[in-house]
């Protein structure tokens, strides 16, 4: 069982999750009617692995015999002026993301939940993959600048990203 303070935040931090995958569909809608289809289509793939890992948070709330509370969302951001802002965009939320999940390690740590933080290790690493992937995006957007053929072509590389959903089981400490 959870001290409540921890479980405000695991709540807390499933929410932004979902917030997060919210954000990415909004702006895979701003690249769809550019024609940026790869750009959308790398969004789209975000906001599901957004969903997983909402789902991860409500799984392990729900194993370790606490009571999920899903949050209210805000209304995304919906336009952007160029790919280069919605991903600069990006960045900086999943460095947000990165600091609350520091956060959250800390008041597991604080309570001495071993469990959470074990929980947590995953996103700790997950967070340097997230960073990474979306500041590459952000520094060939930069080279890019206003090279329209060198646009597309990054475009049909970010087409090729695909969804690997987790393996059943892997989501929850007792096989969610
Ligand atoms: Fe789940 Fe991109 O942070």
């Amino acid at each position: 069982m959870f001290d409540d303070k921890l479980l405000a935040a695991l709540n807390d931090q499933m929410t932004f999750e979902f917030y997060s995958g919210y954000i990415y569909k909004a702006m895979a809608a701003y690249c769809r009617p550019l024609d940026l289809d790869g750009f959308a289509n790398w969004l789209e793939i975000q906001a599901l692995e957004e969903m997983t890992h909402g789902e991860r948070f409500y799984l392990y709330i729900n194993d370790s015999g606490g009571r999920v509370h899903l949050g209210a969302i805000a209304e995304p951001k919906a336009d952007y002026s160029s790919p280069l802002e919605a991903f600069e965009t990006a960045l900086h939320h999943e460095q947000i993301v990165t600091g609350r999940i520091n956060k959250l390690v800390d008041t597991a740590l604080a309570q001495s939940d071993h469990a959470s933080r074990i929980f947590l290790d995953w996103f700790v690493t997950e967070q340097i993959e997230e960073e990474a992937n979306v500041g590459s995006v952000v520094a060939k957007l930069h080279l890019i600048g206003d090279d329209m053929p060198a646009l597309f072509l990054l475009d049909q590389d970010l087409a090729a990203r695909a969804f690997n959903p987790p393996p059943p089981g892997t989501l929850g400490v007792t096989g969610g």
